[in-house]
């Protein structure tokens, strides 16, 4: 849906500036980049890359025959119908031959003309550019920015500055990306300014302190991705307020305390992810169960102990769980194979899991990959051969003494089962599914198949 959008919003937007160019061609002269503002570019593009001569290679007009990356609009004059073309997008750095944005030298530097030549600039983007010689953001007047959308800086670890000295008042933000440079700090009060923001995405930083509660007030906000910093203390309350979010990332952090139970209000979210902080032994948090729409979520490396709780029937969407690392005891339910048929991922491996892995696992058509590694799982594992061929390497189960094989799975170097694979009967009980094969079904028929072949 979301695409479909995109595409009709860039057909729309294809065609407003045809006419437009269209009715400007018949009117008048098509206006041309200032040569204050075309000076400004040229200037810029050689504080990226001063070995390439850009005035020779672009010595016209920059908004009609412009680099790849220099984007421009054109702009009306609500009471003089003047008609003005403005610089409206910068993107460096080479993406791809799809997005050959100029690219970067090792010294590339940040033009302060970035920030006082460009009015009408909705969109600033940096894909490793600064890699080598330090870059730092210039003191931004609180006036610049009223018009970005899309700041963007990917992968820029010589980019180096205080969180607080980029964040002002863009009121028309959209997305605000800066992973994986050198910005450090806390996340200033201001980012509250940020009305219009969707995604916020702040990973592989050295950004740290508690975790501003003015990020509640952002309501539009989709994305939210703090991974790979140092933050710390308790993930407020509040951020249970942010009810549109699809995405929270909070990863790889030094978070601590209770995950809040506030987060059982981000009914829209999709992907979870709180893997590798301090979270305290409060267990799996039950609020799980009612996020409808979930598809990933990862606690690893967060010693919440406790037991799996049964909280899988309404998670049937969920295509990956990363529970590793988390002193996890008892038992795996069964449950979590009976309703999450979609499931691809599980990472269970370096708990303290006991007792069987449940049948019903090997009834998951879609799994890629299994860990269950460094457990204390025990009995005969109830994979068939053709389940575990599919899975193939990407089944990992060392580290389980106890558990043991047949012999058709002798290649797992497993232990071999020592008593026959003879069924118990199996009792159909309260047949809840409305599916035409019930997982129990499925189980009743691989062990007549087993049990025939035995006879
Ligand atoms: C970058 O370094 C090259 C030499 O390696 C030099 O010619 C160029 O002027 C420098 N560019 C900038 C923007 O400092
Ligand atoms: C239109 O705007 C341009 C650039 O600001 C200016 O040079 C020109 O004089 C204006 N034309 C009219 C008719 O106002
Ligand atoms: C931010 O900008 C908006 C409009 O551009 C203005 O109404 C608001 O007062 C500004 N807020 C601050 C804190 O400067
Ligand atoms: C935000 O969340 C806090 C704590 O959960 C709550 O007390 C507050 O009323 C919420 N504010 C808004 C504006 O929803
Ligand atoms: C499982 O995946 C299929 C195919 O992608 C999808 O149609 C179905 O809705 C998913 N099941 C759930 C419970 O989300
Ligand atoms: C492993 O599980 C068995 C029961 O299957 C139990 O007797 C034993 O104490 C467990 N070992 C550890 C180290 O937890
Ligand atoms: C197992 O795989 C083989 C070969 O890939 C196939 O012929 C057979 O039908 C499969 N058996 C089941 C029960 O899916």
């Amino acid at each position: 849906m979301n695409i479909t959008m995109a595409v009709d919003l860039k057909l729309v937007l294809f065609f407003t500036l045809m006419s437009t160019l269209v009715t400007i061609s018949l009117q008048q002269e098509q206006p041309v980049l200032s040569s204050a503002e075309q000076d400004s570019v040229y200037r810029v593009l050689s504080s990226i890359n001063s070995a390439i001569p850009w005035r020779t290679l672009f010595p016209d007009d920059l908004c009609s025959y412009p680099p790849h990356g220099v984007v421009c609009d054109y702009f009306t004059d609500p009471t003089t119908k003047n008609v003005t073309v403005h610089v409206t997008e910068l993107s460096f750095g080479y993406v791809s031959d799809f997005t050959p944005n100029p690219p970067c030298s090792p010294n590339s530097t940040f033009s302060p003309l970035l920030i006082t030549s460009f009015k009408h600039l909705r969109k600033l983007f940096f894909y490793q550019c600064f890699t080598g010689t330090q870059a730092f953001v210039p003191e931004i007047p609180t006036t610049f920015g009223s018009s970005l959308e899309e700041l963007v800086f990917i992968g820029n670890p010589a980019f180096v500055g205080h969180l607080s000295g980029i964040i002002r008042n863009f009121t028309s933000l959209r997305r605000l990306v800066l992973t994986g440079n050198g910005i450090y700090g806390s996340i200033p009060d201001a980012i509250g300014d940020l009305v219009n923001v969707e995604e916020i995405t702040l990973s592989r930083n050295k950004l740290s302190g508690k975790v501003s509660v003015s990020l509640s007030k952002l309501k539009k906000l989709k994305v939210l991705d703090l991974s790979s910093n140092g933050f710390n203390g308790n993930v407020p309350c509040s951020v249970g307020n942010l009810t549109e979010l699809l995405k929270l990332d909070l990863s790889s952090n030094g978070f601590s305390g209770k995950i809040p139970e506030s987060l059982s209000n981000l009914q829209a979210l999709e992907f979870l992810d709180l893997s590798f902080n301090r979270f305290g032994n409060f267990g799996v948090p039950l609020f799980l169960s009612g996020m409808p729409r979930l598809k990933e979520v990862h606690l690893s490396g967060n010693l919440l102990g406790g037991e799996i709780p049964e909280i899988w029937e309404n998670l049937g969407g969920v295509l990956g769980i990363g529970f590793s690392n988390m002193g996890l005891v008892g038992e795996i339910p069964a449950s979590m194979g009976v309703h999450l048929r979609n499931m691809s991922y599980l990472s269970l491996e370096n708990n303290k899991l006991q007792g069987k892995v449940p049948k019903e696992f090997g009834f998951l058509e879609f799994v890629n990959e299994i860990n269950l590694e460094n457990n204390n799982l025990s009995g005969r594992l109830p994979f068939s051969a053709n389940f575990t061929a599919r899975v193939g390497e990407k089944l990992r189960l060392k580290g389980n003494p106890e558990l043991c094989v047949d012999e058709k799975l002798s290649f797992l170097k497993l232990k071999k089962c020592i008593k026959p694979d003879i069924p118990k009967p199996v009792l159909f009980v309260g047949a809840s599914h409305s599916g035409i094969l019930s997982p129990s079904f499925l189980v009743l028929l691989h062990f007549w198949g087993l049990f025939i072949v035995l006879v």
